[in-house]
């Protein structure tokens, strides 16, 4: 699944308001983009409970039963009922094979209505000869989500067994299970039934065991009113035209399912359309007919193909499927899901206007498509036993959408943007004390929402990063070979990480790679201990040592490391340009004399960052290389010049170098024209914006900013002939954004009239917007911050109308961009109706809202003021819910700020936070530590600042 806008999943939008912390386009998961989200692992929080539980009382299920397929019929009806209530009818028998004896059937079923059949909730039947016992009780279990269903007498080990029901569910607008989307065309209410099961919502469309492990077939039949296409995991086979209860409807009928989860069932039924193209598998891409008849699938069918191909190549194993399907919808909660052969998107992840999308959406869904498809096979055909291995299944996905997305886009260099979406983006989470080791115990993730609580920065982001390194160090041949063997020896099955760990091992042995410990004993540092190590190199001796990397050195680690926090790191290194070599650090501290260097030599550590660690040199090589930056910076590869930068100012926070050294390393940006330094240094400049919004320290950072900024600024309007193109590169088209937004922002002369003008144009010709895809974000934000009332309401009028997605998160972030508090708290107040502000949507507007200075407070304010509210609707299994906490609180610096998020925490103790505990927590401990940083750092940065501007 794709977190994510968040990691990214705040989803689609990638617009920040001023100086934002995230990359342009940096959003991998639909909600995570504005996340930095760790989990706390509420868990262990937990105290442990008294005398054992009854069978049905525990979370996981007995290992008395498994399935073997199911056989379900679903009616989803797409007209609310006489009490208004929008419902499906179904039924659904399960085959499952008893492997145990035992009296007690437990099968997962949530908030469904059981139909009672001879005065029970099920029918029980034997296959084969033997005769089923009757059934004694029958009951749900709510609290574990249980259809329970006691025997009078037991059933045999080896027996197979049929459980027959018949249910009504709610086909709600609440993104779980089997549930309603809603959209309008041509003034005309639409509404699609479609679903997301993963990872515990199964059973809220029909009784399972819903559990990874409990694969089965799935033989699906869908009836719905004749005219509107049903879709699931498997291709339609039959499709009948009758009668039922008065209405006329068609059952579409199709392939059963491959052996698999489900958590991977989708089940869709809508009045779209489709583009295709079939050369081996049949490919469909599914939208509103509108959006397909504009041509808004065909990017998503052009480069399917491709990355399904690229995907048999890499793993060396053909697609599993006879089709493949990938759908846009209008609500969803995730950026996308990986349901096997249908997968599920937002709108803006899977549609692309080549009108009205920026090359930021374009790479967001190359990316987002590779991710979901890489799990066709990782993830899917071969699945991880337990939701304690998320890491494994989202961090591998996330690691090779870039390769995917690069096999399609091959002159984009989107593999080097990992750096910045991922590897630097959960640095800055894995470095604080409250962070978690990428695996969890399996008996502490039962719960659903711990088992959502998984689903955050570091299990995708550090997973894709540490799995960069493995590949790294392994080499991508012998990487790919024990993928290879992995995926075809447990195809159709459940693993556990180390079974990977095996097989790669197996892969090094042939190949004769040289280690110094197995596999296994290296990725373990990575993967059971949490952070990760600042590497130190001392030039004049030749030292190397190792440390735990801590953003705040003097909190308490509150979990012990099996390995002392220490790792086996591979170090790859450049000395002044030239020579290139490795070795492995597997002690505290070692010696190599090739690290040291002389007169003006420098050393350079983790190239390219293919180390999931930061770096620290002596002062000497420090200035080494800070003098190459400002003499000839491009002999310096361009991503460690984005590392130089980031492990700079993160080495400031841990109180290891002066604030001074990282300053320094902006200097040489007047000269720089890439885009991964610029963005690098902007996000760490971004913590010095939050820090000192309402201090004195802001001006001086506006000046420094604008004087830095203006040469890019006049770079790209040379090169773009004076605004009248886009610049070719990719990543130059994300400078550009850069160079206009700070410049706009810190008031470079000519931006802001450049941008009012364009925006006033698109006024005054509504049908005509003059402002390139690319811009509109920062232009629309810069031209509603710098306008009034006229400009707002015009900006609400297009966002209302928008017919495309990706235009209307634009609008919808750039609203929050104003000055105005009238506007900004009438816009706050439109979260709080869903027929105003998408529910999906609603904590994005509150978080961008924070993020303007102006709102900031607003924000917080309304945040506690309405947060039964928000609480009731977005609290539980939400991801959104972490980002709201972690959003609102971002720039939090003072005492007062922090008694408030103290008192904000007792106050609502009764209620709680839900999924958003752990980044409660992390908030308060965030806050402490920003209080602390700025008593040390304000005085030597304005001193700094001064000097610079003098
Ligand atoms: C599924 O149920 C339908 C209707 O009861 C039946 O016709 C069909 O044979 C069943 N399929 C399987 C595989 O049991
Ligand atoms: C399920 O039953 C409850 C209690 O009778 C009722 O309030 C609810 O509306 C029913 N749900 C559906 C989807 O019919
Ligand atoms: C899907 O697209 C194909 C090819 O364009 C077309 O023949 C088919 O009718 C479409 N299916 C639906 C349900 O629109
Ligand atoms: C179909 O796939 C083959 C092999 O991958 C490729 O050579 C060919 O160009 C493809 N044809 C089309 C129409 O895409
Ligand atoms: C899709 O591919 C076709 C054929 O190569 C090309 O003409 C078209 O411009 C592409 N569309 C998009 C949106 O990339």
């Amino acid at each position: 699944m794709c977190l994510k806008d968040i990691l990214t999943m705040v989803k689609g939008n990638m617009v920040r308001i001023h100086f934002s912390a995230m990359c342009v386009g940096c959003t991998f998961l639909g909600m995570a983009s504005l996340a930095t989200i760790v989990g706390l692992w509420t868990v262990q929080l937990l105290p442990s409970t008294g005398p054992p539980a009854e069978p049905w009382n525990e979370h996981r299920l007995p290992d008395t039963l498994v399935p073997d397929y199911y056989n379900i019929t679903l009616w989803p009806r797409l007209q609310p009922n006489i009490h208004g209530l929008f419902v499906f009818t179904g039924n659904s028998s399960v085959v499952f094979k008893c492997l145990r004896e035992t009296d007690l059937i437990l099968i997962h079923s949530n908030k469904l209505n059981l139909t009672s059949i001879d005065g029970y909730l099920a029918k029980l039947s034997a296959l084969g000869t033997s005769v089923a016992p009757s059934i004694q009780k029958t009951w749900m279990q709510e609290t574990t989500q249980y259809l329970v269903i006691q025997l009078k007498g037991k059933l045999n080990a080896g027996e197979l067994y049929e459980l027959y029901t018949e249910f009504v569910g709610e086909l709600a607008d609440d993104l779980a299970g089997f549930y309603r989307s809603e959209y309008e065309e041509n003034g005309e209410k639409k509404i699609v039934a479609t679903s997301q099961m993963h990872p515990t919502h199964a059973r809220k469309t029909f009784p399972c065991f819903d559990e990874p492990a409990m694969r089965a077939v799935f033989y699906i039949t869908l009836i719905h009113d004749r005219g509107t296409v049903a879709l699931s995991n498997g291709m339609e086979i039959e499709k009948v035209d009758t009668v039922l209860d008065g209405q006329p409807v068609t059952m579409s009928t199709f392939e059963p399912t491959k052996n698999m989860s489900s958590y991977l069932l989708a089940l869709v039924v809508s009045d779209y359309t489709n583009v295709t193209s079939a050369n081996d598998t049949l490919i469909r891409i599914w939208a509103r007919k509108k959006a397909i008849e504009v041509g808004h699938g065909d990017y998503a069918l052009n480069i399917t193909g491709p990355i399904l191909k690229f995907f048999e190549n890499y793993y060396s194993v053909p697609y599993p499927l006879s089709k493949s399907d990938q759908i846009a919808l209008p609500d969803f909660y995730f950026g996308a899901m990986e349901n096997w052969g249908l997968v599920t998107y937002r709108e803006t992840n899977l549609l692309y206007d080549p009108v009205i999308s920026s090359n930021a959406n374009k790479e967001r869904t190359a990316t987002i498509i590779a991710h979901e498809l890489a799990h066709m096979w990782f993830g899917n055909l071969v699945t991880l036993k337990w939701w304690n291995e998320v890491w494994l299944n989202e961090g591998f996905a996330s690691y090779v959408s870039y390769l995917g997305a690069d096999f399609a886009e091959p002159s984009w260099n989107v593999k080097d943007l990992i750096i910045l979406k991922d590897i630097h983006h959960v640095f800055a989470v894995d470095a604080l004390a409250s962070s978690h080791p990428l695996s969890s115990n399996e008996e502490d993730i039962i719960k659903p929402e711990q088992i959502t609580e998984q689903f955050d920065t570091v299990s995708y982001s550090k997973g894709a990063s540490v799995l960069r390194m493995l590949s790294d160090f392994l080499t991508e041949p012998v990487f790919v070979q024990g993928l290879n063997t992995y995926l075809t020896m447990f195809a159709y099955q459940n693993t556990v990480g180390e079974d990977l760990w095996n097989h790669l091992q197996t892969a090094v042995d042939k190949t004769g790679t040289v280690l110094p410990l197995s596999v296994k004993e290296i990725m373990d540092r990575w993967v059971l201990q949490m952070g990760f190590p600042v590497v130190t190199v001392n030039t004049t001796t030749g030292q190397v040592s190792q440390m735990h990397f801590l953003l705040d050195p003097e909190s308490s680690l509150q979990r012990q490391s099996p390995f002392n926090y220490e790792w086996i790191v591979p170090i790859n290194w450049m000395k002044a340009e030239v020579e290139q070599s490795r070795f492995w650090l597997t002690e505290k501290t070692a010696f190599h004399s090739d690290m040291k260097a002389t007169g003006n030599e420098w050393v350079l550590v983790n190239l390219n960052i293919t180390g999931y660690y930061r770096v620290n040199y002596d002062t000497e090589n420090w200035e080494c290389l800070l003098n190459q930056l400002t003499e000839n910076h491009e002999a310096v590869p361009v991503i460690n010049r984005a590392q130089i930068v980031d492990d700079a100012f993160n080495l400031v926070r841990a109180k290891i170098i002066p604030v001074t050294l990282a300053l320094k390393t902006t200097k040489y940006l007047s000269e720089e024209r890439e885009y991964m330094p610029w963005q690098s240094a902007l996000n760490n400049l971004d913590y010095f914006y939050l820090m000192f919004t309402q201090t004195d320290v802001y001006e001086l950072l506006q000046n420094y900013t604008r004087k830095q900024v203006t040469p890019l600024f006049e770079h790209f309007k040379t090169i773009t002939e004076d605004w009248s193109h886009v610049p070719t590169g990719h990543t130059d088209q994300y400078n550009q954004v850069n160079a206009i937004r700070f410049a706009c922002s810190t008031g470079v002369d000519g931006c802001q009239n450049l941008t009012t003008g364009w925006y006033r144009q698109w006024m005054d010709q509504t049908n005509h917007n003059p402002i390139h895809p690319n811009l509109r974000s920062t232009v629309y934000c810069s031209a509603i911050a710098s306008g009034g009332a006229d400009e707002w309401d015009f900006g609400w009028l297009m966002f209302k109308t928008a017919t495309i997605g990706i235009e209307a998160d634009k609008l919808m972030s750039a609203l929050a961009c104003a000055k105005d508090t009238t506007l900004l708290e009438r816009y706050l107040g439109y979260t709080l109706d869903a027929s105003i502000i998408r529910k999906q949507d609603a904590t994005s507007v509150i978080v961008y809202i924070a993020s303007n200075p102006d709102g900031q407070t607003l924000a917080w304010d309304f945040v506690r003021k309405n947060w039964v509210y928000m609480f009731t609707e977005y609290g539980v299994g939400s991801f959104n819910f972490a980002n709201l906490i972690s959003g609102i609180t971002k720039t939090f610096s003072t005492e007062s700020e922090l008694e408030q998020l103290l008192q904000f925490k007792s106050d609502n103790a009764e209620i709680g936070f839900g999924s958003g505990t752990a980044a409660l927590e992390q908030a308060i401990e965030k806050t402490k530590a920003n209080i602390k940083w700025v008593a040390e750092n304000q005085r030597e940065i304005t001193d700094w600042l001064m000097a610079e501007s003098a």
